[in-house]
């Protein structure tokens, strides 16, 4: 059988790269992968560990999101050179820190403009091609800020519920319709960018544009969920696996959290739909188990 073609955005690092690299290096070579990143001067990591699989099951393209000419240019590329387009991978997009009030509107708008338009131009510029093949896989990848409102992360949390409220209403449609399978994977903390950025960067200083209370409010809360946070670290090994587990599944979810505790976290917010438990930063830092 041909390799399935498989467009992922926002590879240069995280979980892009990790899911382009552990498709296209498939011993089954079930998969060819277009990896996309927004400036091609970034991909000197990918195309080192790329190695021998470069240009012949993965091919680093330059996207960005923000740009339809950019999104058209590569879609047309892999619908000329194969015939069809299997699998999107939604991924692009950034996670900044908020400081509600003291963020402009042109600030939030510019990452509104990323996380979730550049999910629906990305989608749309595939969608023709999948219907008329009456079949296609579309990931969003999400975040467990796209089921709760994370503390400090307000116009991050709006962007993903964008597209969680999005992808819930056209998943259906898109499977009754077309057979286009889609789902939305919401993993917590990764490796590398959450741990760096956040963890890794002294709190105060984050906070130093804030106003007073913001900043004591601020710098109190992480302290208490740093710990938490840092213990439920995964890589982004784990989330390109389950991005692999799900192309290959017959019948995807619709969601999937990518630990059991996050699981326990988004059954939380269904089952008590007064959502109090969110008002408690600590608790829902630490993706209590619903006992607590
Ligand atoms: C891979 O393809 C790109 C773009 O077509 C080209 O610039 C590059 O030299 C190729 N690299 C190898 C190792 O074939
Ligand atoms: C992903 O999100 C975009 C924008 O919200 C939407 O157009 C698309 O249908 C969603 N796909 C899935 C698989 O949910
Ligand atoms: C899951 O949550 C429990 C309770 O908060 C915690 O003790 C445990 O370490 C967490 N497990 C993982 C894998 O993060």
């Amino acid at each position: 059988m041909a390799p399935q073609t498989v467009l992922i955005t926002g590879c240069s690092t995280g979980i892009g790269f990790a899911t382009a690299l552990m498709l296209a290096k498939d011993k089954l070579t079930r998969f060819k992968v277009y990896a996309t990143m927004r400036n091609l001067e970034s991909r000197a990591n990918l195309e080192k560990e790329a190695g021998s699989t470069l240009n012949k099951t993965l091919f680093i393209r330059e996207l960005d999101v923000t740009k339809d000419p950019t999104i058209k240019s590569v879609v047309d590329e892999i619908l000329r050179d194969n015939g069809r387009i299997d699998v999107l991978v939604n991924n692009a997009g950034y996670m900044a820190l908020d400081a509600i009030d003291q963020k402009s509107v042109e600030w939030c708008q510019v990452m509104m403009d990323t996380n979730y338009w550049g999910v629906v131009r990305t989608t749309n510029a595939v969608l023709p091609a999948m219907k008329k093949q009456m079949s296609g896989r579309i990931i969003n990848v999400s975040s467990m800020a796209g089921v709760r409102g994370a503390p400090f992360f307000a116009t991050y949390s709006a962007t993903k519920f964008a597209m969680e409220g999005y992808s819930e209403s056209i998943a259906p449609v898109l499977r009754d319709g077309y057979n286009i399978k889609v789902s939305i994977v919401e993993p917590g903390p990764v490796k590398t960018e959450l741990a760096n950025k956040v963890l890794g960067t002294p709190f105060e200083e984050q906070a130093k544009d804030f106003d007073p209370i913001l900043r004591d409010v601020f710098v109190t809360g992480v302290k208490r969920m740093a710990s938490a946070m840092a213990s439920v670290t995964q890589s982004a090994d784990e989330i390109a696996k389950l991005h692999m587990d799900i192309i290959l599944s017959e019948t995807p979810h619709l969601r999937y959290q990518t630990t059991e505790n996050l699981t326990k976290t988004a059954a939380l917010k269904f089952r008590d739909p007064t959502t109090d438990f969110l008002l408690d930063m600590l608790k829902q830092s630490r993706y209590a188990s619903p006992a607590e």
